[in-house]
């Protein structure tokens, strides 16, 4: 296989790859995961067991594969879901930032009507569908274009899991979805305490609705963080 070289790093894109060679190669370095909140999903992650949890990055045919993880935020926002279905049972949910999907397809199993699965990262939304037809769930579909700033009409249920990452960025994720919130999308957002959010001025404006322990296994891959929130806008 041919790799596009992006500085020293070999990358797989769906852009230079067909997406069947792009699920090939998300199918030879993840594993089937369940040691997380929502264990009746399997997903498809790098974990310890895989080459690339501990290779450097140069040896990654993937640029920054965010997807092969299931963040702490997400992994919350899913548990809650799969708690509370009545939330999103016959919305329209958009999946900000999905990742490996898991909050997407906990909607979907929650019989969401629709859900959109949006990611910048292409090869994330391979992914996901790899992720879908695992656990038997349809994706309905998939969205690489940022939404960050766009009108949300459509969506009656936003999750939004580990995405305030990033001071800046989460500023403008923050003030997006509180123009959700007040065009009347139910915003559903899933953090571990990460301090882009808990120094956020709109923070204030946030109410919990949950809090879960980690896994083990999460506890091991996000060093320090032992524990996630929902929060959702007053
Ligand atoms: C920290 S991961 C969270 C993934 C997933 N929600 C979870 O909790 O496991 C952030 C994800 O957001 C995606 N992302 C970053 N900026 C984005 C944007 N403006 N629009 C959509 N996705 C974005 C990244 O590609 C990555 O997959």
């Amino acid at each position: 296989m041919g790799y596009r070289y992006c500085g020293a790093r070999p990358t797989l894109t769906t852009q230079s790859h067909p997406p069947q060679i792009v699920k090939e190669q998300i199918l030879a370095e993840t594993e089937l995961s369940h040691k997380h909140l929502t264990p009746e999903l399997k997903l498809h992650l790098i974990t310890p067991t895989c080459r690339l949890w501990t290779s450097p990055p140069p040896h990654s045919p993937f640029l920054d594969p965010f997807w092969a993880f299931y963040w702490p935020g997400g992994q919350a926002v899913s548990r809650f879901i799969l708690d509370n279905a009545h939330l999103v049972k016959g919305k329209r949910v958009l999946d900000f930032g999905c990742g490996c999907g898991a909050s997407g397809l906990a909607a979907k199993t929650s019989t969401a009507k629709h859900v959109t699965f949006n990611d910048i990262d292409k090869v994330a939304l391979e992914a996901v569908l790899l992720n879908g037809y695992q656990n038997n769930i349809v994706v309905d579909s998939l969205l690489s274009s940022n939404l960050i700033g766009s009108p949300s009409g459509q969506y009656d249920v936003v999750l939004v899991g580990d995405m305030l990452y990033d001071t800046e960025f989460a500023h403008q994720v923050l003030c997006w979805l509180q123009n959700l919130h007040e065009s009347g999308s139910l915003v559903i957002i899933g953090d571990p305490g990460r301090f882009a959010l808990e120094s956020h001025p709109l923070k204030k404006l946030l109410m919990c609705l949950g809090k879960y322990e980690l896994t083990e296994a999460t506890i091991l891959e996000n060093r320090g963080y032992t524990q996630a929130f929902v929060w959702t806008f007053r």
